[in-house]
């Protein structure tokens, strides 16, 4: 499964064209199926790449208004913290569009950890359904440790407990802060349609030569695979910059 091919494009235009290629891969969904589901990156990397989302969207409102939205991973903070995801997103995205009610599915950070991932899990089944549930598209983001979603190294080599073995959702602990997180497993983001990493800055380049030349298992980011589906890497050119072999666009 590890070995399933990736597609790598350099993008000198990174947010439009980061923007572009989900736009492409939600009308490709949407031609055959009514709704999408979606799962939204944190951090800073997509911010801009929301905004342009958000430009396409404006001129195809039809795309977004069949979209289930839901978040890869969050941070346990309190409703209107800054370093929420979901708050992110929400002023880069969603709250410049029409969603329809039931279509935005933020995970709940009021209970504990496990509470709140048990809770999300639960809300994906209900939402998304199958077993596992499939997302057509789940957009991820790139530590410069390597980790991706909220699924640190440690998290990589720890034995998953019982409870979390096939867990869709999991409670991690980040090395910085704020530290309480949820966070998709690696069996779900392994069930996706298509899985999108974006990733940019020179102060990625080094880690993006790991997951993706060396294939560093130490490493989440590197053990991120799509059973049957396609793993794409957009990256700018300076998170490109430690990439021996060209890569163009896809
Ligand atoms: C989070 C993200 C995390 C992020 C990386 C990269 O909640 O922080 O899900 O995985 O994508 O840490 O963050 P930047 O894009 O800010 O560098």
């Amino acid at each position: 499964m590890a070995n399933r091919p990736v597609a790598v494009e350099v993008a000198e235009d990174f947010p439009a064209r980061a923007a572009r290629r989900i736009m492409d891969s939600l009308r490709s969904v949407l031609r055959q199926r009514d709704v999408a589901f979606v799962a939204l990156a944190g951090g800073q990397t997509p911010r801009p790449v929301y905004r342009e989302l958000a430009r396409l969207f404006d001129s195809d409102p039809e795309v977004p208004r069949r979209v289930h939205f839901f978040w890869s991973d969050e941070r346990l903070v309190p409703t209107g913290d800054a370093r929420s995801n979901v708050n992110a997103a929400t002023a880069d995205l969603l709250a410049r569009l029409e969603v329809p009610p039931g279509r935005l599915h933020p995970p709940n950070p009021a209970n504990s950890p496990v509470a709140a991932a048990q809770w999300y899990e639960r809300e994906i089944r209900r939402v998304v359904g199958g077993e596992p549930p499939q997302f057509d598209l789940i957009l991820l983001g790139l530590g410069s440790d390597g980790h991706t979603a909220s699924l640190f190294p440690e998290d990589a080599d720890s034995e998953l407990s019982a409870a979390d073995k096939g867990a869709l959702v999991v409670a991690t602990t980040a090395p910085g802060q704020p530290r309480e997180r949820i966070s998709f497993s690696f069996e779900l983001i392994a069930a996706a349609r298509e899985v999108i990493f974006l990733v940019s800055g020179k102060g990625k380049a080094e880690v993006v030569s790991r997951v993706l030349e060396m294939r560093d298992r130490s490493l989440p980011a590197a053990r991120i695979a799509a059973r049957n589906g396609i793993v794409r890497w957009i990256l700018d050119s300076e998170a490109a910059g430690g990439l021996r072999q060209e890569t163009g666009g896809a």
